[in-house]
């Protein structure tokens, strides 16, 4: 780590430590305060994960920053600061947005995400890629969550921050973020070395059902097992977390995950009616090519049974439909 990394990291502590105070307890913190409240944001987590509020100011930072002889010119480098294009003076890039710091796998400090209060966008506006920070190789958490999977052999991935911190508060130590629905392979990997069984838990939206088929093809792809922490249409771990509790979610969604394959016989369902044929045969090849592409030959016989049962088929059925449909394929 080069000197000039450090400074960079100690503009982002430094940063961090202000936001957290005019959040804790300044005048222009009351309505993030207030906001974050009624979220079920306590105390604790806020400490914990640092959280500020950057206030509707374009030089509140960099005026502050300035101060300390934290230059504006190497503070723009790392991307702490934005400089106007036409004088390069200094401005603020996030002004009344929460902020969330975000951390190196190291736990240096290299990034913000920042949360506008209630609506608007963009909801969430990060700092831009710099040397110090590539969103790809990030997981938000990661410094801090990766002893407890490397001790539990198990990691929880989450889409938002705020889910991580939701599930730490519920006592979900090994969870981290992948700062959106995509994820890359080194984000995998970096998941992957430190546990050999992953709980995806996205939403249950569009997205992030969508997202949930890919990652989780990515990550058995290097060989992670794979299970769903499932939640229900509409729902993300912070609002089932806020509606039914912390205890619940650890219960019924975390320890009661289902298999990736349990989770596919419900996703290709999404948008089809099953009392039409079209659909129904559409979803059963859906299935069926699904089934073939397990390794194990008791599962691809117990899900070609479930299958059987649930559309009252013959197995002899299923087993020709499976062979024709891989000729097809090949
Ligand atoms: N995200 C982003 N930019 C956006 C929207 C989302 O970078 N405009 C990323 C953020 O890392 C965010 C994650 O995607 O944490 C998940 O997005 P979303 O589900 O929309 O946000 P939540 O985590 O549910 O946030 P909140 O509960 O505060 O609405
Ligand atoms: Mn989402
Ligand atoms: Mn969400
Ligand atoms: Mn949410
Ligand atoms: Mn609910």
């Amino acid at each position: 780590v080069s000197d000039q990394m450090k400074r960079w990291f100690q503009g982002h502590e430094l940063a961090a430590k202000l936001y957290h105070h005019v959040l804790t307890v300044s005048d222009e913190g009351r309505e993030a305060r207030e906001y974050l409240r009624k979220r079920g944001f306590t105390k604790e987590m806020i400490d914990k994960f640092q959280i500020g509020y950057a206030p509707n100011s374009w030089d509140f930072l960099s005026s502050f920053l300035d101060k300390r002889s934290f230059s504006a010119e190497e503070m723009s480098e790392c991307g702490l600061l934005g400089l106007r294009d036409f004088d390069n003076k200094p401005y603020d890039r996030f002004r009344g947005r929460i902020m969330f710091p975000i951390w190196d796998r190291r736990g240096n400090m290299i990034a913000f995400g920042g949360r506008v209060i209630s609506d608007g966008h963009p909801k969430y506006l990060n700092s831009p890629e710099s040397e110090v920070f590539n969103k790809s190789d990030v997981l938000y958490f990661f410094h801090k969550a990766r002893s407890v999977m490397r001790k539990k052999n198990e990691a929880v991935l989450f889409e938002g921050y705020v889910d991580v911190i939701s599930a730490w508060r519920a006592g979900i130590e090994n969870g981290v973020a992948s700062l959106g629905t995509a994820l890359t392979e080194s984000q995998a990997k970096m998941i992957r070395r430190n546990a050999d069984k992953i709980i995806l838990c996205y939403d249950s939206d569009n997205a992030g059902l969508n997202a949930t088929y890919k990652n989780a093809q990515i990550l058995e792809s290097i060989g992670a097992q794979v299970v769903i922490g499932k939640l229900p249409e509409g729902d993300d771990p912070h609002d089932y977390i806020q509606r039914h509790g912390a205890d619940q979610f650890v219960h019924e969604v975390i320890s009661q995950h289902i298999t990736f394959m349990a989770f596919k016989f419900d996703y290709f369902r999404r948008g089809k009616n099953l009392q039409h044929e079209g659909d129904r045969l559409n979803y059963i090849d859906q299935i069926l090519k699904e089934i073939s592409q397990l390794n194990r030959a008791i599962e691809r016989d117990y899900y070609l049974r479930q299958l059987a049962e649930e559309f009252s088929l013959s197995l002899e059925a299923l087993k020709q439909e499976q062979s024709t449909l891989l000729q097809a394929q090949q």
